[in-house]
């Protein structure tokens, strides 16, 4: 028996949950307990109720006053699609703005060719760092959205210390071979109370074990010929080299963080979707399922994506940070 807890949500605030057990009443939908530590929120009438009790979890927990840090890493709540995913980040700059009502400066550590939040009505400076300088010319010449570019490596290139009320990394702390300095970075770039948002594939589930041990060719032949990415592999565009340091696993990554003053307020999972189509679907779906089923269920198939949405403490107890 698992009891959701009470920091998650009033959407899920007086639910206690059988793993395993279905549809639980949660107030604003139903949610349904995958594996311990891992819930699902549905609702089979209604789907705008999935995307409210999701949303409510989100600011819920971003207007929680947390006097105390927690080292454990946040229940992975289960979204119902990517675009909720993308709303969600959204939503959350959103609410960090409206909080410090002025203009934020946000950096994208590992900005790539293309920005995926759409902030209309936000007013932000964007900073952009990448490794890449063929994906970041493409970057400045194609979207045209940065107003700082700077080429270089999240490990060592200089930024202003406590200057960013955003940093938004997405999809790149895998391809990082010493992620924990990128992250130590990532910390000290960010302003007391400003937001930290991950996202990344989850190492410990089966589809990041599978990452980790197939061979980066076989990637590339994976992108481009079951996504249909013609240019994939080619410089300034995906799969880039993937390291999984440990850092990143989910209990190790809220620890690391917390213990650098960032809370893990929240994690959200994909709900595995990206799997390609028609029989090739069928064939990664049951490879992963049966990698989980061999790791007798230590390597999740619920779940191969993570979004974590972090804020760094205002003070130290000493008042200082
Ligand atoms: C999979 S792409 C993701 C790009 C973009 N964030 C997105 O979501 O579309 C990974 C990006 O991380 C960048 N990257 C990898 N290691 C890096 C490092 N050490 N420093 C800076 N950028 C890095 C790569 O050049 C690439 O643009």
């Amino acid at each position: 028996m698992c009891r959701v807890r009470r920091s998650l949500a009033i959407a899920v605030l007086h639910v206690t949950c059988r793993d395993g057990s279905k549809n639980e009443s949660a107030g604003h939908g139903n949610i349904v307990a995958l594996q311990r530590g891992v819930f699902q929120i549905i609702s089979n009438t209604n789907p705008k109720l999935d995307r409210l009790a999701v949303g409510q979890i989100l600011l819920n927990s971003l207007n929680t006053h947390v006097p105390t840090m927690k080292l454990d890493a946040p229940d992975v709540v289960q979204t119902s699609s990517y675009d909720e995913i993308d709303q969600l980040q959204i939503d959350a700059v959103r609410a960090h703005a409206r909080r410090l009502g002025r203009p934020l400066s946000i950096l994208e550590a590992g900005c790539g060719q293309r920005w995926t939040l759409d902030l209309s009505g936000v007013e932000y400076t964007l900073t952009g760092v990448d490794l890449d300088p063929v994906a970041l010319e493409l970057r400045k010449t194609k979207a045209r959205d940065l107003d700082v570019a700077i080429i270089g490596d999240l490990c060592s290139v200089e930024l202003p210390e406590a200057s960013f009320d955003v940093v938004f990394s997405s999809f790149v702390l895998e391809h990082v071979p010493r992620a924990d300095v990128a992250l130590q970075n990532f910390v000290q770039w960010l302003r007391p109370g400003g937001l930290l948002i991950l996202r990344l594939p989850e190492r410990d589930t089966a589809r990041g074990f599978l990452t980790r041990v197939v061979p980066h060719g076989v990637h590339v032949l994976f992108y481009r010929h079951v996504l249909g990415a013609k240019s994939a592999g080619q410089p300034g565009y995906a799969p880039y080299t993937t390291y999984y340091h440990p850092v990143i696993g989910r209990a190790r990554l809220c620890r690391f963080l917390g213990e650098r003053g960032v809370r893990c307020l929240c994690s959200f999972g994909d709900g595995f979707r990206r799997e390609g189509r028609g029989v090739m679907r069928l064939i990664v779906r049951g490879v992963v399922k049966l990698t989980s089923a061999l790791s007798f269920g230590r390597l999740s198939s619920d779940y191969s994506d993570l979004l974590y949405i972090a804020m760094k403490e205002s003070q130290t107890e000493n008042g200082r940070r």
